[in-house]
């Protein structure tokens, strides 16, 4: 029957939309329900990571920094720019429009694969003979069958308790990205992934940037030594990072916003600003999927309860990505939709945990996988250190780009590499050699050996694995 399929996924962010198409790689007839919108209404599908995540703010990242080295170092080049201006609004148009790529990229591959796509919300109805109904509120109404259901519903921002978020002073990601004008005085709640990002992108533009955050260090989850570096950076750069505060009322006018707020020293205090973005981390999001009619189990978190293989209690219902347990992000999403859709399969599709990079893309940008140093010391485990500094790299200083360095981490005894850490340029890039490195079980002289080319960034990471042995070449 039309309606009935093998895999119906509900969401197309990363974790669905990958699902969908790996499924029907292997055969699988295949249903995709999403619910998003474009503004005129028509169907969106990518996710959070689409239209209000990853690639919107990459959009505007990218656009600030062409200004910002436009503004502060062509000169140092010999390039002279004369009236230097930002239309903020034709950087916000170009970011819908690189969203919109994305959009129409997934649309392409859904047909390309033969994927059923349908705009609208997903719940669950009843578990029948054989799978589960599942509705669609689109624009028409549609009921589906199921044999297996993937959840891939992701997550929403986490607003303060009492504060909503209005999307026009008390903003979201979703209004952090779409600001139409420069604010003079911007407020950011949270030094995380996004306060760094989306405060740089306006810092960079000419906002004046106030980030209060409630934890007493900076990227606790960072290492350590990473994570003074990018104080030291950010805040030269101009960002003012209030930490260890506690945060009052919240008041939004006319004018303005204020934060009342307690600092580390116990004073209290009043940021005023024009704008204030709140990000203070997201929560997994399963609203209107009707969970209670078959019974699938959340936590107290309303994350989804998933085992390692991303089963529910339900029989052949998973869940992937954000919805569920570990990090928020999209890379991880999408490796869980590819090996749920393995194992629906019958093969044995497997996420290594151990191996996921983070990145948070600031300038510079700040990337790591596996332990940190605090995490190690913590374990008790014997561990050799080695780092290397990109002012000593020939590639970096004729980019004019010498900030930061990279760190390895290698088992004492072994020399099994344990993490790698990077600030810097490109360090989003650089991970990746990290990342396989640790797949492969390296030793930190594995690397060491390796041609890398030269002059390029990546000689930085094969000096910083000499220096687990201490014998650097170039520093
Ligand atoms: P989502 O992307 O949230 O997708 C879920 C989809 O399901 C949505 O389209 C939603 O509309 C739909 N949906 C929900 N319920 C229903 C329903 N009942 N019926 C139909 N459809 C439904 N991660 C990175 O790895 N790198 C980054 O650079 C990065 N940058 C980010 C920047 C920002 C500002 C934000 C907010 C997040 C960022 N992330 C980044 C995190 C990343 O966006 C998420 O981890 C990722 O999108 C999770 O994917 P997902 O498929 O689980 O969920
Ligand atoms: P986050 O978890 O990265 O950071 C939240 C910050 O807010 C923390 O430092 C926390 O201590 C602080 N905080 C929490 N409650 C607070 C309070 N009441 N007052 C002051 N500070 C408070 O969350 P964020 O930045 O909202 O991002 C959400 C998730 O989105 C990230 O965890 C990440 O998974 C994903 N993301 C990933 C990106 C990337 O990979 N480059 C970019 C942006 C988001």
């Amino acid at each position: 029957m039309s309606n009935q399929f093998d895999v119906i996924i509900i969401g197309g962010g990363p974790g669905g939309y990958i699902a969908a198409i790996r499924a029907a790689q292997l055969g699988k007839k295949v249903a995709c329900i999403d619910e998003w919108k474009n503004a005129k209404g028509g169907a969106a599908p990518g996710g959070t990571c689409t239209n209000v995540g990853c690639i919107p703010s990459k959009a505007l990242l990218q656009s600030s920094e062409h200004y910002e080295h436009a503004a502060h170092h062509f000169a140092d080049h010999g390039i002279t720019v004369g009236d230097l201006k930002m239309d903020v609004s034709k950087m916000i148009a170009r970011k819908d429009n690189v969203v919109k790529q994305n959009n129409d990229g997934i649309l392409y591959l859904f047909k390309k694969n033969k994927v059923s796509f349908f705009h609208g919300r997903g719940s669950f109805v009843k578990a029948v003979e054989g799978g589960y109904e599942i509705a669609v509120a689109g624009e028409k109404a549609e009921t589906l069958v199921g044999k297996h259901i993937i959840v891939a519903t992701g997550s929403n921002a986490r607003a303060l308790p009492g504060t909503p978020f209005d999307e026009k002073q008390i903003l979201s990601n979703d209004g952090a990205l779409a600001i139409g004008d420069v604010p003079k005085k911007l407020g950011v709640i949270g030094s995380g992934v996004i306060g760094l990002e989306m405060g740089s992108v306006w810092r960079r533009l000419g906002a004046e940037v106030t980030v209060l955050e409630a934890m007493p260090t900076f990227l606790a989850a960072v290492d350590e030594q990473v994570a003074k570096e990018a104080q030291k950076v950010f805040t030269k750069q101009g960002l003012n990072l209030q930490l260890g505060v506690k945060i009052g009322e919240i008041k939004a006018a006319k004018k303005g916003v204020t934060v009342a707020y307690t600092d580390a020293k116990g004073a209290e205090q009043k940021l005023e600003c024009d704008k204030l973005i709140i990000s203070i981390g997201r929560v997994p999001n399963t609203i209107g999927l009707n969970t209670e009619a078959v019974g699938l189990q959340l936590d107290e978190r309303g994350a989804i309860v998933v085992n390692d293989d991303c089963q529910t209690n339900l029989p052949n219902v998973w869940a992937v990505g954000d919805v569920v347990r570990g990090p928020m992000l999209a890379h991880k999403a999408e490796e869980e939709g590819v090996a749920v859709a393995e194992r629906i399969a019958g093969q044995h599709g497997h996420v290594n945990f151990n191996t996921i990079p983070w990145v948070i893309y600031t300038s510079p940008e700040i990337a790591w996988v596996g332990k940190t140093e605090q995490a190690l010391k913590a374990e008790g485990r014997a561990y050799k250190a080695g780092s290397f500094p990109f002012l000593a790299n020939g590639r970096a200083r004729a980019l004019g780009d010498t900030t930061g360095f990279v760190k390895f981490l290698a088992d004492a005894a072994t020399d099994e590499i344990l993490g790698v850490h990077i600030i810097g340029p490109m360090a989003s890039e650089l991970i990746s050699e990290a990342v396989v490195a640790m797949e492969f079980k390296a030793s930190a002289e594995d690397i060491a050996r390796i041609c890398h080319a030269h002059p390029s960034l990546s000689e930085a990471t094969k000096e910083a694995a000499l220096a687990v042995d201490k014998r650097t070449l170039n520093f």
